[in-house]
């Protein structure tokens, strides 16, 4: 690592199939990062099994979502790219944190109340530890930003307060991490219902557009997207969710602005407006289709490039959870 430069860390979970939210929401913005920053990005599995998994559909995902990070833009050369069970510290390091982690605050967080509902056959320690093991993702490698959607804000404030916690209660020790929000994060909504999150989790699948979606599955969805009794193609998140969600999947696809696109688009019908997005995505996941598909069929390629990101990351790691253990008392294995 570079010395002065910011260290950015995130992660995806290689659960479901990645949607065109989550591309436009994270991935795309993580490819100009990696010029300005020293980043980690990981494919988080361990995360994955706190809800009921295949393994050999975890297995699958975990490849294919190596696979796409690089299709879309992501270098093993410029980042740390690796699988988050490849490294023990992570678990090592939730251990410890645990240890000063409250069951009041873990019971408060939002995502775990959500989830709990959702698999409410399935409420396991995991589920309940997952902010925990999230805030070791970040405290390991000392990150100074982590880039992720509004969902994932408290478990960032979480990372933070676990992290000023130990430095008070020992000595610093982590660096206290801040929410990235990068300049322009879209915020894609469901096709159904355009006030909702588009989510890889939805049951409904012509709500969700994948990244691994074929020409017609796109045209299909977005021709019965769901939007308004009115005419006017225009912004307005307020009472025109639907046709401004379409808009803003046109301009991240195209990168043409808002009110260029608004101009663009006057007079014409909606009809006309989802054909040409739907184009606009066709258009822009098609090379990336290509490339992911290339890479996931190279497995020794990718393992290779997992056992370097593995190292490197190892590294990093270790040293943080050396001081850990130093500092909460625990002796040093003879070497
Ligand atoms: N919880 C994140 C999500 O679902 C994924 C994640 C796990 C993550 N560990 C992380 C994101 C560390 C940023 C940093 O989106």
């Amino acid at each position: 690592m570079e010395q002065g430069k910011k260290v950015i860390f995130s992660g995806i979970q290689p659960t479901g199939k990645i949607t065109i939210g989550n591309y436009l929401g994270s991935l795309k913005n993580w490819i100009g990062m990696q010029e300005e920053f020293d980043c980690i990005f990981c494919v988080v599995d361990m995360h994955s099994i706190t809800v009921t998994q295949v393994p050999s559909e975890l297995r699958k995902n975990t490849f294919d979502l190596l696979a796409l990070y690089m299709a879309c833009g992501l270098s093993p050369e410029k980042s740390i790219l690796f699988v988050q069970s490849h490294v023990p510290a992570h678990a090592e390091l939730t251990w410890v944190l645990n240890t000063i982690a409250y069951v009041g605050e873990m019971n408060r967080m939002t995502q775990f109340k959500d989830k709990s509902r959702k698999h409410a056959d399935n409420i396991n320690m995991g589920l309940m530890d997952y902010p925990v093991l999230m805030a070791s993702d970040i405290l390991l490698y000392q990150a100074d930003l982590v880039p992720v959607g509004v969902d994932q804000k408290q478990h960032v404030e979480l990372a933070r307060n676990l992290a000023q916690r130990f430095n008070s209660r020992y000595s610093p020790t982590f660096v206290v991490p801040d929410c990235y929000i990068p300049p322009v994060a879209a915020k894609i909504t469901s096709l159904q219902d355009p006030t909702a999150k588009m989510s890889k989790s939805d049951p409904n699948e012509n709500a969700v557009v994948t990244m691994f979606d074929d020409k017609d599955a796109i045209t299909r969805k977005f021709k019965r997207a769901v939007t308004d009794s009115d005419t006017e193609i225009r912004f307005d998140r307020e009472k025109k969710p639907g046709v401004s969600n379409l808009l803003s999947i046109y301009c991240g696809f195209t990168g043409v602005t808002e009110k260029a696109a608004e101009e663009e688009f006057a007079g014409k019908g909606y009809g006309e407006l989802k054909a040409r997005v739907a184009e606009s995505v066709i258009a822009a996941l098609e090379p990336i289709q290509r490339e992911q598909k290339r890479l996931a069929a190279d497995k020794a390629y990718l393992e290779a490039v997992l056992k370097t990101g593995a190292e490197k990351a190892e590294r990093i790691a270790n040293r943080t959870l050396e001081k850990v253990y130093r500092k909460v008392g625990f002796i040093p294995r003879a070497r």
